[in-house]
C-alpha cells in the first residue's frame, strides 16, 4: 500500500467513469474558461440589419486548432443572410424563392466557417481569415478572438422586432462545446484608436459556450510516461491509453510512412497515421525526475508526437503538482500559473516559444519538445517517495492525459535516501552555475 495516502486520479478502470461525469462543462482548472460570442447590431436595414459576430476564447489552454471553429444555429423565423464579411456559410441552401439578388444562405440552420488567410482586402473584416485558429487567453489574447459581420435580411429592423438567433452550436476539431440560448446584453460600447471618439453597437446579444469532453471525443488523446534517476524502470503509457481499435491500421516503419502518405497524398482523407504503439496515442508527454539538489529539485518533461499527418500548432500542456506552486526556473517553454489566485497554486499551463518550438513537429526525428524546471522544495511536503515527485494531473491541448496506475510509477528503493543527501551538496554546486550562465 505504497500510495494510500494520495488521491491519484485515475486507473484504466475508472477512467471513463471520470470522462462521463465530467461531461457537465465545469473545469475546476479554468472555473470561468468558456468562448463568448457576441453579436453586435451596427446598423439597421430596409429588411434586417448588419451585424458583427465576435468569438472570443476565454480558456485559458483550449485552442481551436486547424481546421477551425463550425459555428451554427436555427434562425427564429425566416431570416435570410444577404452577405458575408470575413467567413462564409458553408451550404447556400435554397433560395430558389429569390429573383435578382441572391442572398448568400438561405438555411434555417446555417454553419459558418472562417475564410483562409489571404483571402482579398475587401472579403476580410479585424480579426477574421485566420482559418478559424482561435489562440487560447492564457497563451495570447490578442489571437483569441475571431470575428465576421453579416447582413441578415427578412429579420426585425428594430431592437423590438428583431428576434435572436437559437440553438447555437460551436464545434472545433475533437472539441465539442455546448452553449446558451443568446441573452441581450448591454450595448457593446467601441472607442476609436486615437481614443477621441465612442460609439455604441444598436443591439448586443451574447452566448456563452463551454467545453464539453463527452461530444468532444470518447478516448484519451495522450498519455504519461515516467521515469527518475533513483531508479532505472521507465513506467511506459498504460497499455491502449487511447484505445487500440485503430490499431490493424498503424504505422509501423518510416518506410510504410512513405507509402501510405505517397499512396494517400491526392485523398485529403484523414487517415488513421499514427504509429504502433504499445498505447497508441497520438501523444506522449514523459515526466522525468532528473535530479535532487539541497533545497530544489529538477524535471524533465518531453512531449513527443507520434502522429505522422499533424503538427501541433500553439500546443499547451497543463500539469498539476503540489510543487509548482515553488516553481523557480522553466526552460525552453513558457509558463504561467492557472487560478494562481487560489492557495493550492498547483497547477499551471506549459507552451512553446514563439517561432522556437510553438509547433510540435509530425512524428519524426523533429516530433518532440523538451523542457527542464527547476523547482524549490516545500521541505514540509517534498519526497521522492510514494510517486510524490510525479505529477497528479497532465492536460495536453484541454484534454486530460491517461496516466500510469499509482503502483507502477518508479519507486524509491529503501537504501536511496542517504546517497541522495550525500549527492546534494555537489548538485546545489551544479544548479548555483546552472542558474547563473544559463
Ligand atoms: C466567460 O468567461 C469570462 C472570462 O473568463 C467571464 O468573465 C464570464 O463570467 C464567463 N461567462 C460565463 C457565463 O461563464
Ligand atoms: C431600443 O432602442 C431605443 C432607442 O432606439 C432605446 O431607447 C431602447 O432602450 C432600446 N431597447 C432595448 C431593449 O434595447
Ligand atoms: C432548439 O433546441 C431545442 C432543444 O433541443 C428544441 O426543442 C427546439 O425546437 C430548437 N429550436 C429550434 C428553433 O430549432
Ligand atoms: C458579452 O460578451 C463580451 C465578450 O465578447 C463581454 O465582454 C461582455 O461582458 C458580455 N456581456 C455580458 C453581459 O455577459
Ligand atoms: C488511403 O486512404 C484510404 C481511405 O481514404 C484507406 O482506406 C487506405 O487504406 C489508405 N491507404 C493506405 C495504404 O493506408
Ligand atoms: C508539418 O510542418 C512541416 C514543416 O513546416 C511540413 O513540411 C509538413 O508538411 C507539415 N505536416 C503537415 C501534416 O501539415
Ligand atoms: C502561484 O505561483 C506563481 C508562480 O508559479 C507565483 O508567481 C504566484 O505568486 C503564486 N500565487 C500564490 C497565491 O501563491
Ligand atoms: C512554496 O510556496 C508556498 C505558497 O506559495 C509558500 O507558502 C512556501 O513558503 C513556499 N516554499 C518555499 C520553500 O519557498
Ligand atoms: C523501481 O520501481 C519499480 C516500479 O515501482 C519497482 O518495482 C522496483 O522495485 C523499483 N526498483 C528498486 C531498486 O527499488
Amino acid at each position: 500500500m505504497l500510495f494510500n495516502k494520495f488521491a491519484y486520479p485515475l486507473s484504466l478502470a475508472t477512467f471513463f467513469v471520470t470522462i462521463i461525469s465530467q461531461a457537465a462543462a465545469y473545469d475546476p482548472l479554468d472555473p470561468t474558461g468558456n468562448i463568448t460570442i457576441k453579436w453586435d447590431v451596427m446598423s439597421w436595414t430596409p429588411d434586417g440589419y448588419v451585424a458583427v459576430v465576435t468569438m472570443t476564447n476565454f480558456q485559458m489552454y483550449r485552442h481551436i486548432t486547424s481546421p477551425g471553429w463550425k459555428l451554427g444555429w436555427v434562425w427564429a423565423k425566416k431570416e435570410v443572410i444577404w452577405s458575408m464579411v470575413g467567413a462564409q456559410a458553408t451550404d447556400q441552401g435554397d433560395c430558389s424563392k429569390f429573383k435578382g439578388n441572391i442572398p448568400h444562405c438561405c438555411m434555417r440552420n446555417p454553419t459558418v466557417v472562417d475564410l483562409l488567410p489571404g483571402v482579398p482586402y475587401n472579403q476580410q473584416i479585424a480579426n477574421c481569415c485566420k482559418g478559424g485558429v482561435v489562440a487560447s487567453w492564457g497563451q495570447d489574447p490578442s489571437a483569441a478572438v475571431s470575428s465576421f459581420q453579416l447582413s441578415v435580411g427578412r429579420a426585425g429592423t428594430s431592437n423590438k422586432t428583431v428576434t435572436l438567433p437559437k440553438n447555437f452550436t460551436l464545434l472545433g476539431p475533437g472539441l465539442g462545446y455546448t452553449c446558451s440560448q443568446a441573452k441581450t446584453v448591454p450595448s457593446s460600447v467601441f472607442i476609436t484608436a486615437d481614443g477621441r471618439r465612442k460609439t455604441q453597437a444598436l443591439m448586443t446579444w451574447n452566448v456563452t459556450c463551454t467545453y464539453s469532453q463527452i461530444l468532444a471525443s470518447r478516448y484519451p488523446t495522450c498519455c504519461v510516461s515516467m521515469s527518475s534517476f533513483y531508479n532505472s524502470t521507465i513506467t511506459p503509457c498504460p497499455t491502449c491509453s487511447c484505445g487500440c481499435q485503430s490499431r490493424n491500421q498503424c504505422i509501423s516503419s518510416d518506410s510504410e510512412i512513405r507509402t501510405v502518405v505517397a499512396m494517400n497524398a491526392s485523398t485529403s482523407q484523414q487517415t488513421n497515421m499514427v504509429r504502433c504503439t504499445n498505447h497508441m496515442c497520438p501523444i506522449r508527454v514523459h515526466w522525468h525526475v532528473k535530479l535532487n539538489y539541497k533545497e530544489y529539485w529538477r524535471v524533465k518533461m518531453t512531449i513527443t508526437n507520434f502522429n505522422h499527418q499533424k503538427n501541433y500548432t500553439q500546443w499547451t500542456l497543463v500539469a498539476q503538482h503540489p510543487n509548482l506552486n515553488n516553481i523557480t526556473q522553466v526552460f525552453s517553454f513558457d509558463y504561467k500559473p492557472l487560478i494562481p489566485y487560489q492557495s493550492t497554486n498547483d497547477t499551471g499551463m506549459f507552451y512553446g516559444l514563439k517561432y522556437y518550438n510553438d509547433i510540435l513537429m509530425e512524428s519524426g526525428p523533429d516530433g518532440n519538445v523538451q523542457s527542464e524546471l527547476i523547482l524549490q522544495k516545500d521541505m514540509n511536503a517534498f519526497t521522492f517517495k510514494q510517486g510524490w515527485a510525479f505529477p497528479r494531473k497532465i492536460y495536453f491541448n484541454g484534454d486530460e492525459c491517461m496516466m500510469p496506475p499509482p503502483d507502477a510509477y518508479p519507486y524509491l528503493p529503501n537504501s536511496a535516501n542517504s546517497d541522495l543527501i550525500a549527492s546534494s551538496a555537489m548538485a546545489s554546486f551544479l544548479l548555483l552555475v546552472l542558474l547563473v550562465f544559463w
